[in-house]
């Protein structure tokens, strides 16, 4: 029956591996957010959610092709460097291409579930004494020096799996949205997901671009500091932010992202840890959508920009929630007091209601 889910890899003739290993990621809803259009006054707003892939997250994407990549390459060992995601995602595709994972996360500061998941795949879990960055450094040193064969965003696999966010989105819209909002971490995902929009434009599949809109946590705010204060890129040496997939201080594709938001008209925009915190709730508690920190940066974003008059309620926004909310409990639970336990009687429970 495999063959009948709907994957990325019905995209296969626009990838540039053959499909290897696979978990039937991608085929993601699109959600029509008509509670919060009310609520916000915005014309079309849709989430495209990537928290229905296979691990979670929208990485499941960049590792079917770059795992399927390294098997084709004979790679016995892959690593990364990784916030969570990444982690959780790499491990489960070497699980299921039979080989090793060596994932670098920094000590402390991964959301539970996710490392979890990096541990039941089976990947060997290093933490180091550092942040993302500085895990991402030893990586890359390690595939150069040791041959592991390396598969964060700067691998250009990952991207090409990645970039069928774009694919997806024109397919289930049957239009180029005006606006495409998403959290922005090391680049990467803003970078892929402009290249499937460009792809499809240069094939004359479509006939016009989004603008691409890149938010960050105030923290951890390189790309989007540099944007609004136009100035060159620099980078930020300790980042902070409780949305801790995207506390990363030196992005590695900035450049990349960078032209995607230039090209594309769009801009960046920073946002607050209680922003975030806030949209997180909105979006689950208006829509029923219970995404990550990170992910619900990307509505935090859009209303600012809403309320500061930056973008047109007119126009159409799809925000790409990028992780499931299960992954990260903990920021849930930490700001909740659960209500002593009540007699099991129907009075006990009609007191509490009234
Ligand atoms: N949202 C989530 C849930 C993420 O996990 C990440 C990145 C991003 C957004 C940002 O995407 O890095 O392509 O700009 N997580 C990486 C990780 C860094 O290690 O899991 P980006």
């Amino acid at each position: 029956f495999d063959g009948n889910n709907i994957t990325l890899w019905k995209y296969e003739s626009w990838l540039p591996v053959k499909k290897i290993v696979s978990l039937n990621e991608g085929g993601t809803p699109l959600y029509r957010l008509n509670n919060l259009e009310k609520i916000l006054g915005v014309k079309e707003l849709y989430a495209k959610n990537e928290g229905a892939n296979p691990t979670g997250s929208f990485k499941d994407r960049g590792m079917t092709v770059g795992v399927s990549k390294a098997l084709e390459l004979g790679m016995k060992r892959v690593a990364c460097a990784s916030t969570g995601n990444t982690s959780a995602s790499l491990a489960a595709y070497a699980a299921k291409a039979g080989i090793e994972a060596y994932v670098l996360v920094p000590s402390g500061k991964i959301a539970l579930g996710k490392l979890a998941q990096a541990i039941i795949y089976g990947a060997k879990v290093i933490p180091i004494k550092g942040n993302f960055d500085d895990a991402l450094r030893v990586v890359i040193e390690a595939s150069e020096e040791l041959g592991i064969y390396m598969l964060n965003s700067i691998n250009p696999f990952r991207l090409e799996g990645q970039k069928t966010i774009a694919y997806e989105i024109y397919d289930q819209l049957q239009k180029v949205p005006d606006n495409v909002v998403l959290p922005v971490g090391n680049a990467g995902n803003i970078s892929a997901i402009w290249k499937g929009f460009k792809e499809l434009y240069e094939a004359g599949v479509i006939d016009k671009l989004p603008r691409m809109i890149g938010i960050q946590a105030e923290g951890a705010s390189p790309l989007a500091k540099a944007w609004k204060e136009k100035r060159k890129f620099k980078p930020e040496k300790n980042p902070e932010t409780l949305a801790t997939a995207i506390r990363i201080g030196n992005p590695a594709n900035w450049e990349k992202a960078w032209r995607a938001v230039e090209e594309s008209g769009g801009m960046f925009e920073i946002v607050s840890d209680e922003e975030i915190l806030k949209a997180q709730r909105i979006l689950a508690s208006k829509e029923g959508l219970f995404v990550e920190p990170a992910s619900a940066a990307s509505l935090a974003g859009l209303i600012k920009l809403l309320n500061e008059e930056k973008v047109d309620r007119d126009e159409s926004f799809v925000l790409v929630t990028t992780g499931h909310g299960l992954k990260d409990p903990d920021i849930v639970l930490r700001n909740f007091k659960l209500p002593e336990p009540i007699e099991p009687t129907l009075d006990a429970f009609r007191r509490v209601i009234e």
